[in-house]
């Protein structure tokens, strides 16, 4: 069998992985204790259990945590390397719109040929822009609601404002309503990830944790 020689290349920066595992703790913890919130599925039987206090107490520490990664992801979007930057969110480029072509003929099963890319593929990035908004918006609406009940001056710096823009019941809707959409992106970023490193064999996983990929000198080039 031919031996394919793979070189280690450092992709994924400690801001990037530390900020990726955060959120998706803080996601965890913002899909309990909010369902719960919106819908609380236990009763308090004493007046010293205080599950809704605990799980609004969780939802807003689990925000500043939020906020702390986003704003350190934002940061590292300028000052980081080519694949934690922000121009890999956008095909700019006419090699990043062929390499976009290309990653959804493969995610349509029209081609066979997989993306390829040492940071994200064209249409990952698209995606991951999109998730960008999602996340602003949850933190903005979030403290938005959460300003009405907290003398934080970050709360009202934050979401304060946006109550002049929108009801506070529309926000409450939209921001249960966004819950679903980050579920949907993440049971198909789950699936698409695992996929994708069986073909490209690239350590695409492993890569999110140690922050290296395995790439062939084609792919390098
Ligand atoms: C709440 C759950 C999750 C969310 C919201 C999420 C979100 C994201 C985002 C926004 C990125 C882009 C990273 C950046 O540029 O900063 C990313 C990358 C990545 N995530 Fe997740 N993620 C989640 C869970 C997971 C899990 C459980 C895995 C492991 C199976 C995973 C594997 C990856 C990999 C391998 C990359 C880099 C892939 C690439 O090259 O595009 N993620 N994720
Ligand atoms: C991925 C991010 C987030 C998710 C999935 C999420 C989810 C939820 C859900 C499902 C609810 C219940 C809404 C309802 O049906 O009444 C809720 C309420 C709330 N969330 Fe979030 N949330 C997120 C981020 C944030 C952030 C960053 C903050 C900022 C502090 C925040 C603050 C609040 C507040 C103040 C409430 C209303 C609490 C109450 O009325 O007692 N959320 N959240």
């Amino acid at each position: 069998m031919e031996q394919i020689r793979r070189i280690r290349v450092y992709a994924w920066e400690f801001p990037v992985r530390f900020s990726h595992w955060i959120n998706f703790l803080c996601v965890l913890t913002f899909a309990v204790t909010g369902l719960y919130i919106g819908n609380p599925y236990a009763h308090a039987h004493e007046s010293h259990q205080w599950i809704m206090g605990w799980m609004r107490t969780l939802h807003f520490i689990a925000g500043y945590v939020f906020l702390m990664s986003f704003i350190i992801r934002t940061y590292w979007a300028f000052m980081g390397n080519r694949y934690a930057s922000w121009k890999a969110l956008f095909p700019f480029t006419s090699e990043q719109r062929r390499d976009l072509a290309n990653a959804l003929r493969f995610y349509t099963f029209t081609s066979k040929k997989p993306p390829y890319a040492i940071g994200h593929n064209a249409a990952a990035g698209l995606v991951y822009m999109g998730v960008v908004v999602l996340f602003a918006f949850q933190i903005v609406s979030g403290f938005a609601m959460y300003s009405l009940s907290s003398q934080s001056i970050i709360a009202s710096v934050v979401g304060g404002w946006f109550l002049s823009v929108m009801e506070l019941s529309t926000i409450r809707l939209f921001h249960h309503i966004t819950m679903y959409l980050i579920f949907a992106f993440v049971l198909v970023h789950i699936y698409i990830a695992w996929w994708l490193d069986t073909v490209e064999k690239n350590g695409l996983i492993d890569g999110i944790f140690s922050g290296s990929k395995f790439v062939t000198e084609k792919e390098l080039e």
